[in-house]
């Protein structure tokens, strides 16, 4: 009667402090979140904090965009193709009134070329390129899919450019790029001189040639990267459902992503994307060999597609795949059906470090693990004793 009672009470005491194991695990209190309520804090923001742990870092939800006011944020661009495209770039209500940019009413963004004129030779087919109001210096950007363009003489884009007037300055990071019938999604950096690509490195995708980023030298190619992926672009893409283009940009550098519709890592459908524990990039620009906040800052992101130009007119003769001539092929709006972006939505995550301080707060020592068993053993020996 009376051991039993004792043996109850030490149980007691010992699950009750166990299970809660207070003293090994703080609250991270230099914190500087201004919106904490959509993180389960206890999960997110409790940590197990001695020395040795580095510091983490979580990627907040910044900017959304998606839906039927997409276009709300984002300035429908109207000069001339700097990549001299055969194209004119609609300014957003003609855009609008052509329906080559509109948003579905199951809220899917669609902006295109021109699929229904017939034009003469060498007159320009419309098409649309919007560049995001805001700017960003790093950032985590998130782009779902369902289709991308593609097809002969075709050249579409989505990728980030420095708000300078003097490009290469602030530099440019192209996310999804191609042409023709490309099947090998392309991502590139074009900077001032400075900044090289070190290769091998930790990415998946192939070298496409020179390791300078320099914009200014060999007709401006940059430093550039392949998917390995052939359904990373065109055709195949396209008829697998797109999927999911992610570009992280930190100080350990800018690195590129692409994950199949039936592959999103769980934490990005959650809405809090943990690149930590992603496979390796398709493609990276090590921090190592080019500072990506020297060489990269004030980015707009934008969409566009052309036709001809730089890119797809001057490879098109020698891509199988591809008839005639450019020229002759932009004449016939039949070619342009697939050259179309088909977005489910954007999203621009920032970086929140997590400092790994310990809160210096008082700790009542029956709180103690240790304490909890010390007690336990002496109550046993009590009793054992008695
Ligand atoms: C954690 O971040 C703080 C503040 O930026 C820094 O002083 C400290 O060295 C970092 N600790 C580790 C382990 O990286
Ligand atoms: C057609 O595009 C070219 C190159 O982008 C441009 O120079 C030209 O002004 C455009 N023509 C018209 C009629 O818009
Ligand atoms: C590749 O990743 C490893 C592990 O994070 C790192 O130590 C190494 O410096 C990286 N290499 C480059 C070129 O960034
Ligand atoms: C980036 O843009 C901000 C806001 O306009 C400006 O204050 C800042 O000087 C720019 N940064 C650089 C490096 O040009
Ligand atoms: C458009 O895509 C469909 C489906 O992949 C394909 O059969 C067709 O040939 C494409 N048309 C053009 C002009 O690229
Ligand atoms: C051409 O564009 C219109 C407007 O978006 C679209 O409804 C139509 O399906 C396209 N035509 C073809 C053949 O894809």
């Amino acid at each position: 009667m009376h051991s039993s009672f004792f043996i109850s009470l030490l149980f007691f005491i010992h699950s009750s402090y166990a299970r809660y194991e207070p003293a090994s695990l703080e609250s991270v209190e230099s914190l500087r979140f201004p919106s904490l309520s959509p993180w389960p804090k206890n999960d997110m923001l409790t940590r197990r904090a001695t020395n040795t742990t580095p510091n983490k870092s979580l990627w907040l939800l910044q900017d959304t965009y998606a839906g039927q006011t997409f276009f709300d944020d984002w300035s429908f661009y109207t000069g001339e193709d700097p990549t001299h495209g055969t194209v004119t770039f609609l300014d957003r209500p003609t855009a609008l009134a052509q329906n080559l940019a509109y948003v579905t009413p199951d809220g899917k963004v669609i902006m295109q070329g021109d699929n229904s004129t017939w034009l003469p030779p060498g007159v320009n087919r419309s098409s649309v390129r919007i560049q995001s109001n805001k700017w960003y210096t790093g950032g985590l950007f998130i782009l779902d899919l369902n289709r991308a363009p593609w097809g002969c003489g075709v050249w579409p884009a989505f990728w980030t450019l420095g708000a300078s007037t003097n490009w290469p300055n602030g530099g440019e990071i192209d996310i999804i790029e191609g042409v023709h019938d490309n099947a090998h999604n392309q991502v590139t950096w074009h900077t001032l001189d400075g900044c090289t690509l070190t290769a091998p490195g930790n990415f998946t995708g192939t070298l496409v040639g020179q390791t300078t980023c320099n914009a200014l030298i060999n007709a401006n190619s940059g430093c550039g990267i392949t998917d390995w992926s052939r359904v990373s672009y065109g055709e195949e893409f396209d008829s697998q459902g797109g999927g999911i283009y992610a570009m992280k940009w930190d100080e350990q550098g800018i690195s590129v992503w692409y994950f199949y519709r039936v592959s999103i890592p769980q934490d990005i459908l959650d809405g809090v994307p943990d690149p930590t524990g992603w496979t390796t990039p398709s493609a990276t620009l090590s921090s190592q060999s080019c500072d990506p906040f020297k060489y990269f800052y004030n980015h707009s992101i934008v969409f566009d597609i052309t036709f001809c130009g730089d890119w797809a007119g001057n490879t098109y003769a020698t891509t199988p795949g591809c008839t005639g001539t450019c020229t002759d092929h932009l004449q016939n709006p039949n070619n342009f059906v697939n050259a179309s972006w088909n977005i489910n939505s954007l999203k621009v995550y920032r970086k929140q470090q997590l400092v790994g301080t310990v809160s210096n707060a008082p700790r009542r020592i029956y709180e103690s693990f240790t304490f909890t068993w010390i007690t336990s053993i002496c109550a046993l020996v009590v009793l054992l004793t008695s």
